[in-house]
């Protein structure tokens, strides 16, 4: 049976990965803070076992990886959070610290520890965003996070190949969790949980390097990406919170 652990699993893209590879006869061990979710999830899918650690506690992962049994076949690094940094002049440190810990320093301590479970021939996948294509207005914090995110991916793959390890960057356009339901904009092209399992599901059988979906929007934004900066500047400004119809 093959093995996967996946973090963030107690809610939105996490959650649905876990009850899918669950389903397709994988071994899952899923990852939250919120035990209570977690063990409801255990209780109601075979195959699956819970594992409640902060991913921001490297002494937390010690102790979880520890009823880990045999290896991973796929180490799943999704959990996150966002919050926006809505008036630059006056920058909150402690909003930027926060989501840089859980988006990006903690991927550095769950490796620490859980990427030795990898057995060669395995594969780690990590959760960023497309959101790390262009600078968003707002998303200081989440962006760079992501930006890191998606670096610290590209970095491994090179890194891991003559270990036999796959790496597989994912980057997900718009999808609807409790995440994104605190939005407060328009989200192009957004996405179920359903739609966003199944293309990381597809794509990491295919061992891609990187995995973004849906293609239409991650393409577009590719493309932007690829422009002159000043054509990109332009429509970003056309964002700002200032340059909105005020109700
Ligand atoms: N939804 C989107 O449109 C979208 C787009 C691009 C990228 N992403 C990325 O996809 C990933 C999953 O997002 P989602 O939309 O599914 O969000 P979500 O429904 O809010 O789920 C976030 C998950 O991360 C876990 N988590 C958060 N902080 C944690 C911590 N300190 N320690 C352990 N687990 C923690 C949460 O579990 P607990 O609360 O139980 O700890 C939860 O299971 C994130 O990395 C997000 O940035 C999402």
């Amino acid at each position: 049976m093959k093995q996967i652990l996946i973090t963030g699993a107690s809610s939105g893209i996490g959650e649905q990965l876990a009850k899918d590879y669950a389903n397709q006869g994988w071994r899952v061990y899923a990852c939250g803070r919120n035990s209570e979710k977690l063990q409801a999830l255990q209780n109601k899918t075979s195959n699956l076992q819970a594992l409640a650690f902060d991913v921001t506690e490297p002494e937390q992962i010690v102790q979880a990886a520890s009823q880990i049994e045999g290896q991973l076949d796929l180490l799943l690094l999704n959990a996150g959070n966002c919050e926006y940094i809505d008036d630059p002049l006056h920058f909150d440190g402690a909003l930027f610290e926060r989501v840089i810990k859980v988006n990006l320093v903690a991927i550095g301590y769950c490796l620490e520890t859980l990427l030795p479970k990898v057995r060669s021939g395995g594969q780690l996948a990590i959760v960023s965003s497309s959101a790390a294509y262009l600078p968003f207005p707002r998303a200081s914090a989440y962006g760079t996070s992501k930006a890191g995110a998606s670096y610290l991916a590209k970095t491994l793959a090179i890194e891991l190949k003559p270990h036999n390890i796959d790496v597989s960057l994912i980057s997900p356009g718009f999808v609807k969790t409790p995440l994104t339901d605190k939005n407060d904009f328009e989200m192009p092209m957004q996405v179920s949980v359903d739609f966003a399992s199944n293309a990381i599901i597809k794509g990491l059988a295919k061992r891609k390097s990187e995995v973004h979906f849906p293609s239409r929007f991650t393409f577009f934004l590719k493309l932007l990406a690829a422009l002159p900066a000043p054509i990109w500047k332009s429509i970003a400004r056309k964002m700002l919170p200032s340059a909105q119809p005020q109700s």
